[in-house]
């Protein structure tokens, strides 16, 4: 081993393999003095992202130190028609058995075709992805058979992971989307997979990297803790089916940043045994907007709290900011604060709805249901595409408890006054709130 090499592999090992995760956290000023016309858009959103801490600086020179494996070594063509599953299992096999931090390289300008593929951990040292090209699903839906039709790329069990690279991940969902029950109500509803999972982690970074057109949902975490999100760019037509940019389930300690998501669903959609979500300067439209649940379907007990959503703008959304629960249900959400949004043109910019029903039958009234309390709505701005721009339709046994409206301003896209409807709910205002008066 050359003296230069044996310098960095030292380096490499005295310095912390994972410096500060947290230091992704931003502060955003809020309060009164938060602009009316939020200038977020999809340029400064881009424009704002920082260049670069002394930390993230550190880790590329880390990376650098890091033993490079490279894809291509392991037969990867990325011509974009062959099949390279078996390239990418062999360079992450020969990464997960490492004993020194390792970095799996998919090199710029070429497209990896892959079936679905699982990356398994534990890992024996931190691994970094670094995506520069495209990785591109199999457009055959028969690669799915005897595979999970849920997945398309899984992290399992893996910590300390960070994916990162400025490339694109393209789920090349079109065929999936054909067959879906609701684009054609012939098919069977089977659902599709979702392009990356990441499963049973901690210490994940996942930042600089595109999303496009998924077979459904993007990117989800899933029983995850420390979760670093940054710096997403996620697309998909506003009417591919079930296409939600960032799926939050069972996971603590999310931070999701600077990202524009534009698709058929959910933009940011958080579920049941999530805990200590921010997510901060986000773009969204089209989709549905940001979303917690559904919960409490077929009675399940479901929990979601200590959310904080701060500064966004939602842009020809059908829903600003959501809370969706199911009659029947149990379990909670709450300690949920939604502030600093600016909506354009959305049907329904606020919207707490505890009679969430997806179903081809009516759900009709039951007598237990998913609490929902605590929950701010603060410097919340813009414009409704329907009449009502704020819904509270609360259950009747479990009504909504503590929601607060602070500094809210929402008129109908063709200015007329809006309104606000209440259903089992007292509203506390502050500041201006308008539309002010509930009707039901
Ligand atoms: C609203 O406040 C009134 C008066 O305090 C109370 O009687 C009613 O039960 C409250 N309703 C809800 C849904 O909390």
């Amino acid at each position: 081993m050359g003296a230069q090499k044996l310098l960095l592999l030292l380096l490499a090992l005295v310095l912390p393999l994972r410096p500060g995760d947290s230091q992704h956290e931003q502060t955003f000023s809020g309060g009164p003095s938060f602009p009316t016309s939020l200038d977020i858009t999809e340029s400064s959103a881009v424009r704002k992202l920082s260049p670069g801490t002394t930390n993230e600086r550190r880790r590329s020179t880390l990376g650098s130190a890091s033993t490079v494996r490279n894809v291509k070594d392991f037969g990867a063509r990325g011509d974009g028609s062959s099949d390279d599953t078996k390239a990418f299992a062999a360079a992450w096999k020969a990464a997960c058995s490492s004993s020194a931090p390792v970095t799996v390289l998919v090199p710029e300008g070429k497209a990896y075709r892959l079936k679905p593929i699982t990356f398994s951990g534990p890992c024996k040292s931190p691994i970094t992805v670094a995506i520069k090209g495209t990785i591109l699903a199999s457009g055959r839906m028969s690669d799915w058979d005897g595979a999970d039709r849920r997945l398309w790329m899984l992290f399992d069990k893996v910590d300390g992971l960070r994916v990162e690279g400025g490339g694109t991940i393209d789920g090349n969902g079109q065929v999936w989307w054909k067959v879906s029950c609701k684009v054609d109500s012939a098919q069977p509803c089977k659902g599709a997979p979702t392009a990356l999972t990441f499963q049973s982690c901690r210490g994940l970074t996942v930042t600089d990297l595109k999303f496009k057109n998924s077979q459904q949902m993007h990117v989800t975490f899933s029983k995850c803790a420390n979760v670093r999100i940054s710096r997403l760019t996620i697309s998909a037509p506003g009417n591919s089916p079930n296409t939600d940019g960032i799926h939050v389930s069972g996971s603590t300690d999310v931070k999701i940043s600077d990202s524009v998501i534009r698709t058929g669903d959910d933009c940011i959609s958080i579920v049941s045994g999530s805990r200590s979500i921010t997510a901060t300067n986000i773009v969204c439209g089209p989709g549905h907007g940001i979303s917690i649940g559904s919960l409490g379907a077929n009675g399940a007990e479901h929990t979601v709290s200590d959310v904080l959503v701060d500064t966004a703008r939602l842009e020809g959304t059908t829903n600003g900011v959501r809370i969706k629960t199911w009659q029947g249900g149990k379990g909670y959400a709450r300690n949920i604060i939604f502030r600093n949004i600016v909506m354009d043109n959305v049907k329904n910019p606020i919207i707490i709805d505890q009679n969430y029903c997806d179903s081809p039958k009516s759900c009709g009234e039951q007598k237990s249901a998913v609490a929902v309390s605590g929950v701010t709505f603060q410097n919340v701005r813009g414009t409704s595409a329907t009449a009502v721009a704020m819904d509270f339709d609360c259950s009747r046994t479990v009504p909504c408890r503590g929601i607060t409206l602070k500094d809210v301003h929402l008129v109908t896209a063709s200015g007329a006054p809006a309104k606000t409807f209440c259903r089992n709910v007292n509203l506390s205002k502050y500041g201006t709130v308008v539309p002010s008066t509930c009707s039901s």
